[in-house]
Formats: structure tokens, sequence, C-alpha cells
């Protein structure tokens, strides 16, 4: 057998032996994709990554994603060994939103209610009320405005846009961004619907308003496959990490599915539709996490974590 196989019976192997559930973002590799099926694990969106580690049996969970993901199945089951394929694989908006400046920020602002996004630190969670993902934030920012509430918004400031647009809710954004999802282009889109005009337009909240506004569905990751399921049109043009052809595909088959255009090509765009952090889950490093955990296991402050699983549980008492 080749290396690939290799590595993959072996990591199936070291999952049994070890007690461990395989938990993938779609963003990932589809090598790694599929292991998560094959072995029983799941492969989703951020919430449902939250719940199906929380609520699995397993002794081990093994994150393949970003940083985040982890610190957020450890913050939800810290009695589970959590391990990642590298703990190096970070987030463009967790890094735009360092701890001390976004506490200033909340602090100059005690009248509104903090809501973060998941792809933040923990200790961005602990000094948030409420945690949301993109498949649920539209409803909770609607509940709160409901309410009446005033929001502090961070760190994704299109997402944050988009909300703000849909709910009319009173927002203050924190400035940060999805290198992957901000790259996509409103121009080169108008040129792919030109070729392409019977297609759909799939766009992930993540990315620029402008694309955005060009969308026929606009959604989280699991919301975007499901569009290209349930929508009639046989073609479609997806603004999101290309790692979700891999499912998107598979639970969509008869339907063509196109990359939607970055600013830049080849050597001129940054990320090119891949993250490059969600990149960094290869097999290799997968093995060598089951095989020697030290470097690559998740821990999480006990005072912290005590306090970021308040707005986690919160949203996940809210998408129950
Ligand atoms: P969702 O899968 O929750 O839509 O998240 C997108 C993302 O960028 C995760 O890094
Ligand atoms: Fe972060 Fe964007 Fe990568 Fe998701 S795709 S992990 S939001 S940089």
């Amino acid at each position: 057998a080749d290396r690939t196989e290799q590595l993959q019976a072996q990591i199936k192997a070291l999952l049994v032996e070890q007690d461990a559930a395989l938990v993938a973002h779609y963003y990932t590799d589809p090598v790694i994709q599929a292991l998560a099926e094959e072995t029983g694990g799941c492969v989703s969106d951020s919430l449902e990554m939250a719940r199906f580690g929380r609520d699995h049996s397993a002794q081990k969970l093994v994150v393949a994603g970003v940083k985040f993901m982890g610190e957020t199945a450890k913050i939800l089951s810290p009695e589970k060994t959590v391990i990642m394929p590298t703990l190096e694989a970070t987030c463009s908006l967790d890094l735009g939103c360092p701890e001390e400046e976004f506490t200033k920020f909340c602090d100059a602002h005690p009248d509104r209610v903090v809501v973060v996004y998941a792809n933040t630190s923990a200790a961005v969670k602990a000094r948030a009320d409420w945690v949301v993902t993109s498949s649920i934030a539209l409803e909770i920012v609607e509940h709160l405005d409901s309410e009446g509430k005033k929001i502090i918004w961070g760190p994704d400031r299109h997402l944050g846009a988009y909300i703000q647009k849909q709910t009319g809710a009173d927002m203050l954004m924190w400035n940060g961004e999805c290198i992957v999802h901000d790259e996509f282009s409103a121009q080169a889109l108008i040129k792919a619907k030109q070729l392409y005009p019977n297609a759909a337009v799939l766009v992930h909240p993540e990315s620029p308003a402008s694309v955005v506004d060009m969308a026929d569905a606009v959604g989280s990751t699991s919301q975007l496959i499901k569009a290209a399921q349930s929508m009639p049109n046989d073609t479609f043009i997806v603004a999101t990490d290309k790692g979700i052809f891999y499912k998107m595909q598979q639970l969509a088959p008869g339907k063509t599915l196109i990359e939607a255009p970055t600013a830049g090509n080849g050597a001129t765009c940054k990320s090119c539709a891949h993250c490059p952090w969600m990149a960094m889950n290869g097999l290799e490093a997968m093995h060598n996490a089951l095989l020697k955990s030290a470097g690559r296991e998740i821990f999480v402050d006990e005072a912290l974590r005590q306090k970021a699983m308040i707005p986690l549980e919160r949203m996940l008492t809210f998408a129950a």
C-alpha cells in the first residue's frame, strides 16, 4: 500500500485503540474528511463540531481544523483529551482580535452585550456574553435586538455587516476579517456569472458586502451545502473555502460546482480560496499527534475555561 493508505490504516487503528473520535471541518483535506466519515466521526461546520465533540462518548477527540475549534472542544469537554494535528493552525480572525485590546474595547462600552464569533481565543470568549457561529449568528442577534439590546460584535466585520443589514441591530464592530473570504471579488464574480448564466451564487457571509449582495443564498458552510442540494439550479458558483467541494459534491452529485473568483490569482492572491491553516491538517501530522501528543494537545486554564464555557453553552442551548 502507498503511504496514504498506510497512514489511513494506522490512524484508524489508533483511533479505536485510544477510544478517540475524529472531528473535522469541511475546509480540511478530502482525505481527512473521508477518514472522519469512515471512522464514525464527524465532518461539519463549527457549530456541529462543538456539539458533536461535547456529546460523543469518546475519551479523546482529534480535532482537524484550526485552534479555536480544538479549544472549543476542550472548553465544553474538560474531561476529554483533545489533540490536533498541529497547534500552529490558527485563524486570521483569532490573530486579529487580541484579548487585551478587545477587553479595552468592551470595557469602553459597558452598556453593550458582547457577541463574539467562535473564531476567537478562549480568552476572548471568556470576555463575551454570547459566542456565535455563522450557522446561528443571525438568529441570536435577532433575539438580542428584539430585547432592545445594543451589541458589541467581533471580530469579523463582514459577517457583522451582513447581520446588521439583515436585522437592523445596533452593532459596534471590531475590525477583523478572514483572509480567505476577504479575497472574493465582486468584479470578477460579475464575469463568472456571465460565463454561467444559469448558476446560483452561494456565499459565506465572511465575504465582503459587495459579494454577499450578489448571492442567491448566504450562509454557513452547512447552510451552503444544503442550498446546493435543494436549489433547482444545475450549476453553483461557490464563494467559500474550496475544501467544501468534497462534501458539497458528495451531497449534490449531479450539480456542477464552480469556484468563485478571488481578486488575484496564482502568485497574486494570498489564500486563493483555501485557508493555509486548515491545510496544515495532514495525515502525517495527525498520525504523529496520535503517537505522541506532546505539543499537540489542547489545554485551557481552568478559571478561563469556566468563564468561556458560559457564552458557549448559551449558544448551544439557544441552538438546541
Ligand atoms: P462555518 O463552518 O461555521 O460556516 O465556519 C466557517 C469558517 O470559516 C470556519 O473557519
Ligand atoms: Fe479563519 Fe478564514 Fe481560515 Fe476559517 S477560513 S479558519 S475564518 S482564516
